[in-house]
């Protein structure tokens, strides 16, 4: 195997220094290609135990898995199958992708896609065995498929390489101190042990969200060409035809360089943090998919969106511009899809409450540049799955507290989301102001 997984160590701080400057915009499709034989050469681990298939304890168990690209090779995006008996939540570079469906249960094995940074990529995944009933099996099971730049990939399963710790650090999933982690345990390879064959991976839907027909949008004319620096807010409220009942919502959104999504006066997620600093690829080459719980009848879906400057000197212009697909679901089943355009809202962003507290008749129309397809943003990467905050485990003060929900709207920053702080308390963020110097160039 090419891919090195090593235990994470903090290697990652000089490889931020290591910058390419534009992208070489190969289009590379993310795929789902998962099938039930992917699994078959995985393990299922867990923290070691006496005996993992009867009197597994309940409780939570931290993993982590470092991989390391090949030298030459530049990974793009991932795709995972992963599921935990009995649930998981899995981070990738700290940035919540995904969780077990509380509906089906460890059977169904889940598909995620995640954006990758160029070298290094950590997974980190929150496995809980639940239940009061002996037998009482622990384990998780995951096959993680490395696409790079060339076009090639490589499968990494889980195995005794990835470690455990029966203590959650408190600030998971990006732990400081690794004392409490050791080797996993390998419980059963998969097909064999109290599992057998039992774990299956769903087809994927046939008819995903997409951005055809979406425009992209900003405050200002002209935006795809050239914009200020700076964050802009974008408000659209969706009201429920009569006799229909809203029940959730499918967001699928990305803007150069980077958002916020907030529904309902709530922080939802972010991309991952990137001054396009992966390689040759910016975050915002990922759409970023999410799904959220909204009210019967009014719902309102807000946007903060940053424009990076296209040199080193802070104030120049670049291109900008925000495009989105909301699928709203409604109790009878039906579903509405409503794409960015110029219907939506947009104002200047000082904070998040000042925008989500303004009144529409204080914003203005937005201003499309063209649809999705234009340039120069083209058709994009791929979608990466990205878990609404709000769907994280409660059982984790640091991750709760990466989020700005609790920590009330941010302030006068550029909205940035969770890995900011993650970044914050990594002590990375002064060097990331000498990154900023080192980069010179952000894509457009
Ligand atoms: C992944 O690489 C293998 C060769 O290692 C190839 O057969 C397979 O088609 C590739 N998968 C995708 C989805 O590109
Ligand atoms: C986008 O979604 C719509 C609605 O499902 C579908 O008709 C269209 O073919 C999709 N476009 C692409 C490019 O997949
Ligand atoms: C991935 O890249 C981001 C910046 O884009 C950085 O903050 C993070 O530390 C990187 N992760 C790893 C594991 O190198
Ligand atoms: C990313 O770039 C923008 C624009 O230069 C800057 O405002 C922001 O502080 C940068 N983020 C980090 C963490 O350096
Ligand atoms: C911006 O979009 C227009 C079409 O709306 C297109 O003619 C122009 O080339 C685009 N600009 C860039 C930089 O791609
Ligand atoms: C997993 O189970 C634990 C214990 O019941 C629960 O606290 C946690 O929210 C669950 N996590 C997910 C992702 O379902």
């Amino acid at each position: 195997m090419m891919l090195s997984s090593t235990a994470p160590h903090r290697i990652f701080v000089l490889l931020l220094l290591t910058v390419h400057f534009l992208s070489v915009h190969a289009h590379l499709e993310t795929r789902d290609e998962f099938s039930d034989s992917g699994l078959s050469s995985a393990s299922w681990i867990w923290l070691p135990e006496p005996d993992l298939h009867t009197t597994a304890p309940t409780g939570s168990v931290a993993f982590l898995q470092t991989l390391t690209s090949p030298a030459g090779k530049t990974a793009v995006y991932a795709s995972i199958a992963i599921t935990a008996d009995n649930n998981f939540t899995l981070w990738v570079n700290y940035q919540p992708i995904g969780a077990s469906d509380p509906v089906t249960d460890w059977k169904t094995a889940q598909i995620f896609t995640a954006a990758l940074n160029a070298s290094v990529n950590v997974f980190s995944v929150l496995g809980s065995n639940t239940g009061t009933v002996t037998p009482n099996p622990a384990g998780l099971l995951a096959a993680i498929r490395v696409f790079f730049l060339d076009d090639t990939n490589e499968t990494i399963f889980s195995d005794d390489t990835w470690v455990a710790s029966g203590t959650i650090p408190s600030d998971f999933p990006l732990p400081h101190d690794l004392s409490s982690f050791v080797r996993a345990e390998v419980a059963a390879t998969y097909g064999s042990g109290p599992w057998g064959t039992d774990a299956t991976i769903p087809a994927p839907d046939p008819n995903p969200l997409n951005l055809t027909g979406s425009a992209w949008i900003w405050s200002t004319a002209n935006a795809n060409n050239s914009a200020a620096v700076g964050s802009v807010g974008f408000r659209k409220t969706v009201t429920s035809p009569i006799g229909k009942t809203a029940t959730s919502a499918t967001v699928l959104v990305t803007a150069d360089n980077t958002f916020q999504l907030w529904v309902n006066g709530q922080y939802i997620g972010a991309p991952p943090f990137d001054n396009n600093t992966a390689g040759t690829i910016g975050s915002w080459e990922f759409a970023q998919l999410f799904t959220v719980a909204l009210t019967p009848s009014t719902n309102v879906f807000t946007v903060f969106a940053t424009n990076f400057p296209a040199t080193s000197t802070a104030s120049s212009p670049s291109s900008a511009g925000m495009v989105g697909a909301l699928q709203i679901t409604f109790s009878d089943g039906t579903t509405e899809v409503i794409g960015t355009d110029a219907t939506w809202l947009a104002g200047t962003y000082t904070s998040a409450s000042t925008f989500l507290d303004a009144a529409d008749s204080a914003l203005v129309a937005a201003v499309s540049s063209g649809l999705f397809g234009i340039g120069p943003w083209g058709t994009l990467r791929g979608t990466s799955n990205a878990l609404n905050v709000l769907q994280l485990p409660t059982n984790n003060a640091a991750v709760v507290a990466s989020s700005p929900t609790t920590s009330g709207p941010a302030s006068s920053a550029p909205p940035m989301g969770a890995a900011r702080a993650l970044m914050d308390s990594q002590g990375l963020f002064a060097m990331l102001g000498c990154m900023v110097s080192v980069l010179g160039l952000f894509l457009f």
